[in-house]
């Protein structure tokens, strides 16, 4: 599954590389590094208040968890739960938002970001990096997707993916005043540029749809920079050809290069880093950079000159710059050895107090529980997607569902059916759970596969 806006122009392939922690290499063997966390919100607190705990059988259409919780939004006045059209927001995810851990000055994500920021404002020069560090997460499908040129049938748009507060135009159909929680900081680079901010460094919670492991969350946190230049030094408005074939661009692009290379020497100490060219929508030309840290080439952002067509729409015609975007856990993963992305939301003191402002240190884990396995096999409807799947075991299980792996997958030709087994791997680290209690957990997960998702059951 890949969310990725990048190598999503038409006639690409896309490759799996959303995970915030980085692709293949970068996603942690789980299997020596399986640790849980100290659950971030009562998971049991969660499940009562989960209005799918009952069956939705009057949705058969739409498998429940997509519609979220009509019953229960208008019970809690939530800002992101509304039973509006499309909305697929569950209580477990309304729980993440407003945690700010990139505020927090001794929490690693807080540590990472202000080294970031303390790079930027120790630059040369006369730009001044302006920080805005909370924007709103809950954004319009214009700001996320349409000022950057991500087309209306992107994959990153679907409801499989992204999560909707509304789709005025029904669950399908994509349209500029969709409401959703934001899936990158990207969606703040229109808004502040039209605004005339000339550089910044915008950082915030940002939420996907996504699978279950060491790597993966549906909330993370990005920083987004941008830079914009001088007419007199770079040009100013030209057509887009022409643009591309100046100077000023090759000097955009240089300074961009020079810039995120330092930013790699002042994060990990002087690295090997190669440059790889990429494709987003809203820059041209489009690049990724990666270093090569604990015998291994690690992706550490994606950036670019900004498209004009971006720069267009903000009413800046005469303007160009950089942008850049980074995922603050996978750099914390890598620069505190962290192992699991679910220990940066834990509030157990035994993680949050070995990390102190302005230091990078090695975390130590603190206990091994052992985990618990138990697998599920059933027979896909037709528009089985498995980050439904994903949703539902979150929701049921919160963080003591450690990973979700599809163990086997198989086609009956004469039925025309499409069976999937996957082993859900259970583990908390405060404790050790009892049989019941996951076997109960199990069930109820089955139970709702079957009356939400429309599954069969094997
Ligand atoms: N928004 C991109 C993502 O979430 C990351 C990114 C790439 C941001 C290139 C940028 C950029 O500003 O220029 O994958």
């Amino acid at each position: 599954k890949d969310h990725s806006w990048k190598r999503r122009a038409p006639l690409q392939e896309c490759r799996a590389s959303r995970c915030p922690a980085g692709r293949g290499q970068q996603r942690m063997d789980a299997r020596s590094l399986m640790l849980t966390l100290a659950t971030a919100t009562s998971t049991a607190a969660l499940r009562a208040l989960s209005p799918l705990n009952s069956h939705c059988a009057t949705v058969a259409a739409v498998p429940a968890c997509r519609v979220a919780s009509r019953r229960m939004s208008i019970a809690s006045g939530s800002r992101v739960i509304t039973g509006d059209k499309g909305n697929n927001v569950t209580p477990y995810i309304e729980a993440l938002i407003g945690r700010n851990l990139h505020t927090q000055a001794n929490h690693p994500l807080g540590i990472i970001k202000s080294k970031i920021e303390d790079y930027f404002q120790s630059l040369q020069g006369d730009i001044k990096f302006e920080i805005r560090d909370s924007m709103d997460p809950v954004v319009n499908a214009k700001e996320c997707f349409d000022d950057l040129l991500i087309p209306a049938n992107h994959p990153g748009r679907k409801p499989s993916d992204t999560y909707y507060i509304s789709r005025p135009g029904g669950r399908d159909v994509s349209s500029s005043e969709d409401r959703l929680l934001r899936t990158h900081t990207s969606a703040h680079q229109s808004t502040l540029i039209a605004s005339g901010v000339e550089a910044f460094l915008c950082t915030g919670d940002v939420y996907r749809r996504d699978e279950i492991d060491a790597s993966h969350f549906p909330a993370f946190h990005q920083m987004e920079g941008v830079k914009l230049f001088d007419p007199a030094a770079v040009g100013g408005e030209m057509d887009r050809e022409e643009w591309l074939a100046s100077e000023g661009c090759q000097l955009v692009a240089a300074d961009l290069k020079k810039t995120l290379e330092g930013l790699c020497d002042h994060l990990f100490g002087e690295v090997e880093k190669r440059w790889i060219d990429e494709y987003f929508p809203f820059t041209e030309p489009s690049f990724e950079l990666e270093i090569f840290y604990n015998g291994d080439w690690m992706e550490v952002l994606g950036c670019g000159v900004i498209h004009s067509g971006v720069l267009d729409k903000c009413g800046k015609s005469e303007r160009h710059g950089w942008a850049f975007g980074l995922g603050l856990e996978r750099l914390a993963m890598v620069l505190f050895s962290i192992p699991d992305i679910r220990l940066f939301w834990t509030l157990d003191e035994r993680f949050l107090r070995q990390f102190k402002a302005g230091t990078l240190s090695t975390f130590k884990p603190y206990s091994k529980y052992p985990p618990c396995f138990k697998d599920v096999s059933f027979w896909l409807p037709d528009d089985f997607e498995p980050n439904d799947f994903f949703e539902l075991g979150r929701s049921v299980a919160g963080e003591l569902l450690e990973k979700v792996d599809l163990v086997d997958e198989f086609t009956n030709p004469k039925k025309a059916k499409t069976s999937h087994c996957y082993r859900l791997t259970y583990r908390s680290m405060d404790r050790s759970l009892t049989d019941d209690e996951i076997n109960a957990l199990q069930e109820t997960i089955r139970q709702r596969l079957a009356s939400e998702l429309m599954v069969e059951l094997r």
